[in-house]
């Protein structure tokens, strides 16, 4: 179910989390392991290991909707997006705003500083 906000509040504090978001935040994985316990239901960081999410292992950098083998919304499917840190922190700051229709049950991270750790987390995770 979507919560309706405020219009205008909601385009304002979206504005100040992907400008937030988009700006070069030092993001601390150790921090980001923690935060990535939100994302672990449904996400794996093991190469081809797909749950209710594609797995994201690698994906920055990554072309979106391309994990193999997993069904992706048409949404996502129709997307042609890499999947840049910016791009995921937007994603992540408001997935249903970001990618309409797409099927990710997630209400997002609220945090800019969750979802840069969280991103250096994938970083270093895929590194290895
Ligand atoms: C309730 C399950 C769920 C949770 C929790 C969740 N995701 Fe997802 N995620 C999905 C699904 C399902 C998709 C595929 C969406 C689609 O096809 O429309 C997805 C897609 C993605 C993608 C795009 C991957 C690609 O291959 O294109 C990224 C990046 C992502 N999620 C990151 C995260 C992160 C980081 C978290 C935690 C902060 C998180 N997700 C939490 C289910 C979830």
């Amino acid at each position: 179910m979507t919560v309706s906000r405020a219009p205008l509040l909601g385009a304002a504090i979206l504005t100040a989390i992907v400008v937030a978001a988009g700006s070069a935040q030092a993001g601390d994985p150790k921090a980001g392991k923690k935060v990535f316990k939100q994302c672990a239901a449904c996400h794996t960081l093991d190469e081809g290991k797909n749950r209710v999410g594609p797995s994201l292992h690698g994906v920055i950098g990554r072309p979106s909707g391309s994990a193999p083998k997993f069904r992706y919304s048409k949404a996502m499917k129709a997307l042609d997006l890499t999947w840049t840190e910016d791009n995921i922190a937007k994603y992540l700051a408001d997935p249903k705003g970001f990618i309409p229709k797409n099927k990710m049950a997630f209400n997002g991270l609220s945090d800019p500083q969750d979802i840069a750790d969280v991103i250096a987390y994938i970083a270093q995770e895929s590194s290895q």
